[in-house]
């Protein structure tokens, strides 16, 4: 079959109304930044279901403004740690930490496509997107940059950028469970149990304070500040400004918070790593570990000459598209979630921000490999990229709808000129 048809088929088949699953089995709920995804590939074949995607991540919104990073609409016992664990409340249940700020970048994309058709559709979604920026600002930016009180609020789960504030995490408590995710995917592919416990024991504490999420920021045994967040909000607030205009908005707060994210930047760049860098905002050290984190830099028209080189550094060490984390560096690991594989998703983003920079060469070269990677083993959650090895959870939606907006251009193109 086509791979445009199949990866329309494969957001059909993970739709269940309204909302869609990042992959049947190992992710049976709605994740936060893969359902703006999914309405981003949504949008190439049925806008109106676009919207639908983004009305749904939204009506989940907290009072305070936090858009939950999942959303347990069925109870799924193959998953874990499922609401009973999370205990954070709301109809549907929800989990009690949010994910990168996607949906304002994507949503401009879906709207650009038709403006006519999406203006009404934009305009109800547009005030609940100021409200997460605003929380984005108020909560978790307090000290400067981005900052995340769990790692599974990064997107970017086990990646090296969390080590430093993990290891000051006190796993040891949490009491037995049994994981769910190793009993879908080859557990060599997944975050280790040592990692597990820690996870466990800060969803542990936001429940303990009832999820009050100024006390997790301040009390939490966790709070590193975070360069990809930093860079998609950043990205977002632009785009987020962007749609205020298309509606009559008036848009001075929004840009207010840009101009602020922007003035922090240098708190996370690290001149002996020569790159962004995350930060433990408890001690105030640097991670020192070079990631596609700080290439989302590029994203947010945030890239300096020195992150050039150590792009391509990265970059040329491997085949094929940008790996997670450094392939020089000790911790790197090819096939290990955020350590190593490639995401096509990310490249995605990385695409967005070579594009606007006017880097046809790097945004050209980056399609081709991520093309390569989709064409040769289908549409898996992530790559190994010395190899092209499929990894994590197969028919992925976010790979499907990167598929159809990005990565699959050319092969389109090829395909009419036959
Ligand atoms: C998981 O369960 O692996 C998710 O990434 C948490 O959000």
């Amino acid at each position: 079959m086509d791979l445009h048809e199949q990866a329309r088929q494969i957001l059909r088949q993970n739709d269940r109304g309204g909302y869609t699953l990042p992959t049947h089995g190992l992710y049976p709920y709605q994740w936060n930044w893969d359902s703006a995804f999914a309405a981003w590939g949504f949008a190439t074949f049925d806008l109106p279901r676009a919207w639908d995607e983004i009305d749904t991540l939204l009506a989940s919104q907290w009072d305070d403004g936090m858009v939950p990073h999942i959303i347990f609409h069925d109870p799924d016992p193959g998953y874990f740690p499922g609401p009973d664990v999370w205990s954070a409340g709301g109809d549907p249940a929800t989990s009690g930490i949010s994910q990168p700020p996607v949906a304002a970048t994507l949503v401009r994309l879906i709207y650009e496509m038709n403006p006519d058709a999406s203006r009404d559709r934009l305009a109800a979604v547009y005030p609940k997107l100021v409200e997460w920026h605003r929380w984005w600002h108020e909560v978790r930016c307090v000290h400067g940059p981005a900052a995340i009180v769990h790692p599974w609020e990064s997107g970017r789960d086990n990646c090296p950028d969390w080590d430093i504030g993990m290891a000051n995490v006190d796993g040891s408590k949490v009491g037995d469970y049994t994981r769910r995710d190793t009993g879908h995917v080859d557990p060599s592919m997944r975050p280790k149990k040592s990692e597990y416990d820690r996870y466990l024991a800060m969803v542990q504490f936001g429940k303990s304070v009832g999820w009050d999420q100024k006390r997790i920021v301040s009390e939490g045994p966790f709070l590193m500040a975070d360069p990809g967040i930093t860079f998609i909000l950043l990205r977002a607030h632009h785009d987020l400004a962007v749609l205020g205009h298309a509606l009559d908005q008036d848009t001075d707060e929004i840009e207010g918070w840009e101009t602020t994210l922007r003035a922090a930047l240098p708190m996370i760049w690290n001149d002996d790593l020569q790159g962004y860098d995350a930060k433990d905002l408890r001690t105030g050290k640097f991670a020192r570990f070079l990631g596609s984190g700080a290439f989302l830099a590029y994203l947010a028209n945030a890239a300096r000459p020195e992150l050039d080189t150590q792009l391509m550094r990265v970059w040329n060490a491997v085949p094929y598209g940008i790996p997670s984390a450094d392939p020089e560096a000790p911790i790197f690991d090819a096939r290990r979630y955020w350590r190593g594989p490639t995401w096509p998703v990310v490249n995605s983003l990385l695409a967005i921000g070579f594009r606007d920079m006017g880097r046809a060469d790097l945004e050209v070269r980056l399609r081709r490999e991520t093309a390569e990677l989709i064409m040769k083993n289908g549409f898996s959650e992530y790559f190994d990229p010395t190899d092209a090895t499929p990894c994590g959870g197969a028919n992925f939606t976010w790979t499907a709808a990167i598929w159809l907006t990005w990565a699959g251009q050319d092969y389109e193109q090829a395909k009419g000129a036959a």
